[in-house]
């Protein structure tokens, strides 16, 4: 069979993948190609054992790989084939050198740009999918359109807005589909090629096309928009706890009004993930590079106070817990993210382990798909952390639980019989405020959340 199209994604991960699939699923009249340089990763893509976790995900990859959706590595041979690539490889925070902490590591990006370069014979469009710092279009063109074979690429921005444990809800119906390029003839042409793939199932009212500054810039608003409100919520739920005010009532309050609205509004032990972070500090770094430092530091305390939202939530375990952890078994519930994720990036979990861990406390984690990646972030300190799958085995003589993931599946365990497992006083702590603390109380335990007195 022909294909009218063959779409290239460079990067299978949790963009990539789920992204790709969609397209496949909804354009059974385009060829879809994922490449990695990860063979375990592509592996895993053609295995039973999909390399992440997300509702949804394996029923759709199951109909459609092998028929218009492949997985490889063959990198070079398929930039060669494809008609459109989408780059969708990591840009972590950088670690070394100018602006590191901050600014995005674009050497991914960068190795990505110039191998699509060695290995073309044409000119194609190339769509930016990875969230990328304002202006990297720009750089990206140097590379590809500075060649000498008279070849000539179009950049495109197509951010991803997708959360994970949604995303294929989120790429079915979302609420807009965002593609930005040049205002050129050949600019224009190639963001009308790209509309044309999303309007064979997005609505032409949800696609909006702006220019490429304005494509990249939005990304890192809409995630710097979304992280302050979580940090607005738990910067008053401190307060909350001071004064008696219940903060889960304080969002339902203040959520009913439009012009606030009820979405992120949940306080929480803090915010994780790939995005907040990075694209804050990323935006923070952009502010500092433009000389705005006021502006740097308005992004920045949005950062500051997640992490003090985490750092004040194990404190306030420890004074419970007579000021010592100290070789004491402590369960912590859930280390990813947030549910229906197997994502540990920039879990709270992951700095509440360390604390623990600095006041020599034996933590004992437990969730229902992240125990893997949990593993490779603390692999340097695997014999004074304990796993396992079986909620009540961490429970068992513990003296604290802290609940740091909302999986569903911790409000609905026996409460009676974790009590009856524990060390007392037993302690529950939940970070996610998804338990019935009044239920939790009458069975004896001591109970804990965010934003309550
Ligand atoms: C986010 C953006 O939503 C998405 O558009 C972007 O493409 C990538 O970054 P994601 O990181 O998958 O998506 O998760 P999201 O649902 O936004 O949650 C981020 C963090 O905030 C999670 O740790 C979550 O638990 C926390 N959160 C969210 C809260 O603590 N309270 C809330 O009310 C909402
Ligand atoms: P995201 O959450 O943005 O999808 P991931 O880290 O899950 O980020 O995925 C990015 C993927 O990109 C990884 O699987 C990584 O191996 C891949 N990758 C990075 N650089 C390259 C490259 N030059 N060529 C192909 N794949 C790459």
């Amino acid at each position: 069979m022909s294909f009218e199209k063959k779409i290239l994604c460079i990067g299978a991960g949790y963009v990539g993948g789920p992204t790709m699939a969609m397209i496949a699923k909804k354009c059974p009249q385009y060829q879809i190609k994922v490449v990695d340089i990860n063979p375990a990763r592509i592996d895993a893509w053609n295995s039973n054992e999909l390399p992440i976790y997300e509702p949804g995900l394996k029923e759709i990859v199951e109909n459609v790989r092998g028929k218009n959706l492949f997985f490889g590595t063959d990198i070079d041979e398929s930039i060669k084939e494809a008609d459109i690539i989408f780059v969708s490889v990591n840009t972590p925070t950088k670690t070394f050198g100018f602006g590191a902490g901050k600014a995005s590591d674009l050497q991914y990006i960068e190795k990505t740009a110039r191998n699509i370069l060695a290995a073309s014979d044409r000119g194609k469009i190339v769509v930016e999918k990875s969230t990328l710092p304002v202006r990297t279009a720009e750089s990206m063109e140097r590379i590809l359109n500075g060649n000498d074979k008279g070849m000539r690429f179009q950049i495109v921005s197509n951010p991803e807005f997708l959360a994970e444990g949604t995303a294929i809800s989120d790429l079915e119906n979302p609420d807009r589909v965002l593609i930005g390029g040049h205002p050129s003839e050949e600019g224009l042409a190639a963001v009308e090629e790209i509309t044309k793939i999303y309007a064979n199932w997005v609505p032409r009212e949800k696609i909006i096309t702006t220019n490429l500054w304005s494509s990249e810039l939005s990304k890192l608003t809409a995630n710097a928009f979304l992280a302050q409100r979580v940090s607005s919520i738990n910067s008053i739920s401190a307060l909350c706890e001071k004064t008696g005010a219940n903060v889960d009532e304080i969002a339902n309050a203040i959520g009913k009004d439009s012009r606030i609205g009820s979405k992120f509004l949940k306080a929480s032990i803090g915010f994780g993930g790939s995005c907040f972070k990075k694209d804050i500090l990323n935006l923070v770094y952009l502010c500092e590079h433009y000389n705005l430092p006021e502006v740097a530091d308005y992004w920045e305390n949005v950062v500051k106070i997640n992490e003090w939202q985490t750092t004040r939530s194990v404190k306030r375990v420890l004074r419970s817990l007579f000021n010592t952890i100290t070789g004491k078994k402590i369960a912590v519930f859930g280390f990813a993210f947030k549910a229906d994720t197997n994502d540990t990036r920039e879990s709270p979990a992951h700095l509440v382990v360390r604390e623990l861990l600095d006041e020599r406390a034996i933590p004992v984690i437990t969730d229902y798909k992240a125990l893997p990646d949990a593993k490779r972030d603390l692999s340097d300190v695997l014999d004074k952390v304990q796993f396992t799958e079986d909620p009540y085995e961490a429970a068992k003589d513990a003296h604290a639980i802290l609940l740091c993931t909302e999986w569903k599946q911790f409000a609905a365990l026996d409460w009676q019989k974790i009590y009856d497992l524990m060390s007392k006083p037993a302690l529950v702590f939940d970070g996610r405020n998804i338990l019935d603390g009044e239920k939790l109380k009458k069975l004896g335990f001591e109970f804990m959340s965010i934003g309550k007195a």
